[in-house]
């Protein structure tokens, strides 16, 4: 008797571990004087806090934010970076794509499934507001009893970030000004929400003595201590409002095991080159000399930020020395930023994890190509996909096509290539005067396989080919190839890669090469892609998706209210 009630209670506990929760958080947004790397300045906080809280969900659960706007002057919207939204298109948190913004004052609840385990991040998805601190992470653990296919003795997530110390108002009006106002390199990185600026070089000293002070604890580095003999798995993600990272842990070898929420054929790395948008679990042993703390490192990479801004800095702290103690070296100092050929190689060796691959379909329907080009449209300076630079338009793309709003925008698709292709030099500052600032869209046919080509070139500087990390929400692709130089379509297709490709929801394009991906329009619902750099995004560097809107059943009415919504929105 007392084996069956034992048994029962079995029963009854596996059918509790095994349904799905729902997390609630209750999140107040509002301006903040923060000192991040010690430098005073506004900053947009979650609950008081910069990064905000961290998600923490199992696979299956339902996450329900409850956002309020508390900025008082300004609108928000915020994207849940790397989730799907599988049937919750109205969550994605892309202002203008897929929801009017969040009103001051109003509150606004997004509420979304998290379907797969894995890394990922969110982030202010309105205007510029993600460089203005309104980012954080998001880990979704196996469902119980689903074991990963490495060990790990701890977990822990790192988020990364540039800094600036203007206020994103005079980024966006110096981006979109004649003459162009250039913020150029950001001030500080910071590892986990904290960086160092050396106040002393303040160009004009102050009045104010908390405008910079060093000893702020609010900039005291982030420490993360360990203990000698474990293994620990670090979540990392890069949340960069511009730069291409490189990260490193002194004396420490990484074990790069998934990226973006997949399981990666593990790599063994010195340094994780991490571009903005995507995240990475590594794993380290705590195997040093253990008398000792060891420095975290981040540094840019892909553009000259030698002389502007220093490497970001954090502490490994071997359990028990004390977390305040510097490490006795200097810190190492990351790979050269101008070297591209050891950023391909990793991108490229990033492979599906054995036992873990999702094959992809053999063929495409559709083939896209996207020359990435810096035009200028009437003075201008824009970032354009084959010569179309995208622009928001005011009423949100969902609740267009939804409601049959054909004025909402312009019905004409963009090109699926680049005008005059062949001829085009990627290599030389180019004469493409005729790039058109539209709101167009690539209409997808429901359940077709696309591939796309992204191309980078030469930007209307000589000799200079950016990075750009390319995002798509609503989807993973699988990644086919990175190339060198111009993509051919004849011979570059036939070495795709179609046994192991990883997915991914964010991918670089390397300076003057093509990134091919693959994936399946399988979600209803409307989805930008668009260059993570928010610069580049903001001059126009997006295109977006959709599929199988006609699927979808009624909007909710608190996405509505902006543009020509503005009476469907009920009380
Ligand atoms: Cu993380 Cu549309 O972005
Ligand atoms: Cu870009």
């Amino acid at each position: 008797m007392s084996r069956l009630i034992a048994l029962l209670l079995c029963v009854l506990a596996a059918m509790a571990s095994a349904e799905a929760r729902v997390r609630r958080y209750k999140w107040d947004v509002k301006y903040e004087f923060k000192s991040p790397d010690c430098y005073k300045k506004l900053v947009i906080t979650i609950n008081g806090r910069s990064p905000g809280p961290a998600i923490l969900a199992q696979q299956g659960d339902t996450v329900v934010v409850e956002v309020t706007n508390g900025l008082e002057t300004e609108n928000l919207a915020i994207h849940w970076h790397g989730i799907r939204q599988i049937g919750s298109p109205w969550s994605d948190g892309t202002g203008g794509v897929t929801q009017c913004p969040i009103l001051p004052g109003d509150t606004f609840t997004y509420r979304f499934i998290v379907d797969r385990a894995g890394t990922y991040l969110y982030h202010a998805h309105y205007g510029m507001q993600r460089e203005a601190g309104l980012y954080g992470s998001i880990r979704v653990s196996p469902p119980d009893g689903v074991a990963e296919p490495f060990a790990y003795d701890y977990d822990k997530s790192i988020i990364l970030n540039d800094w600036y110390h203007r206020s994103t108002y005079e980024q966006a009006a110096g981006l979109s000004s004649i003459p162009f106002g250039w913020v150029g390199e950001p001030q500080s990185l910071l590892i986990q929400g904290k960086g160092k600026f050396n106040c002393s070089k303040l160009a004009a000293p102050t009045l104010d003595p908390s405008a910079c002070n060093a000893t702020n604890p609010e900039c005291s580095p982030y420490v993360l201590t360990v203990i000698p003999g474990k293994t620990y798995r670090l979540r990392i993600s890069s949340a960069t409002a511009l730069s291409a990272l490189g990260f490193q842990i002194e004396g420490h070898n990484m074990t790069i095991v998934e990226a973006d929420g997949h399981y990666v054929e593990p790599i063994v790395a010195q340094n994780l080159f991490i571009y903005s948008g995507e995240t990475y679990s590594v794993l380290i042993k705590i195997d040093q000399q253990p008398s000792r703390n060891y420095w975290i490192t981040t540094n840019i990479v892909g553009r000259n930020a030698t002389a502007t801004t220093p490497p970001g800095l954090a502490v490994l702290n071997y359990y028990p020395n004390h977390p305040k103690r510097v490490p006795p070296t200097s810190p190492p100092t990351g790979p050269m930023w101008n070297d591209v050929a050891p950023r391909l190689a990793q991108s490229s060796a990033i492979k599906a994890r054995h036992g873990y691959v999702h094959t992809p379909p053999l063929k495409s329907d559709r083939v896209i190509v996207f020359l990435n080009t810096q035009n200028k449209i009437d003075g201008y300076f824009r970032w354009s996909v084959n010569n179309v630079s995208f622009t928001l338009p005011r009423t949100p793309y969902l609740i267009a096509l939804q409601e049959n709003l054909h004025h909402a925008f312009d019905q004409q698709p963009p090109p699926d290539n680049p005008p005059n292709f062949t001829n085009y030099d990627i290599y030389h500052v180019a004469n493409n005067t005729n790039a058109t600032s539209r709101n167009a869209i690539y209409r997808l046919k429901f359940n077709s396989t696309v591939d796309i080509i992204l191309q980078n070139a030469n930007t209307m500087t000589a000799n200079n080919s950016e990075t750009h990390p390319w995002h798509l929400h609503g989807h993973d692709f699988w990644v086919l190839g990175y190339g060198t130089g111009k993509f051919d379509a004849d011979n570059d297709s036939k070495k795709y890669n179609l046994a192991n490709p990883i997915m991914k929801n964010t991918v670089p394009v390397h300076p003057y090469g093509w990134t091919a991906l693959r994936f399946v329009a399988d979600n209803p619902g409307v989805w930008l892609f668009h260059c993570h750099v928010e610069s580049h995004f903001y001059m126009g560097m997006g295109v977006v998706f959709e599929e199988g809107v006609e699927k979808l059943g009624k909007l909710p009415s608190e996405i509505m209210g902006c543009g020509e919504t503005r009476g469907f929105k009920r009380p």
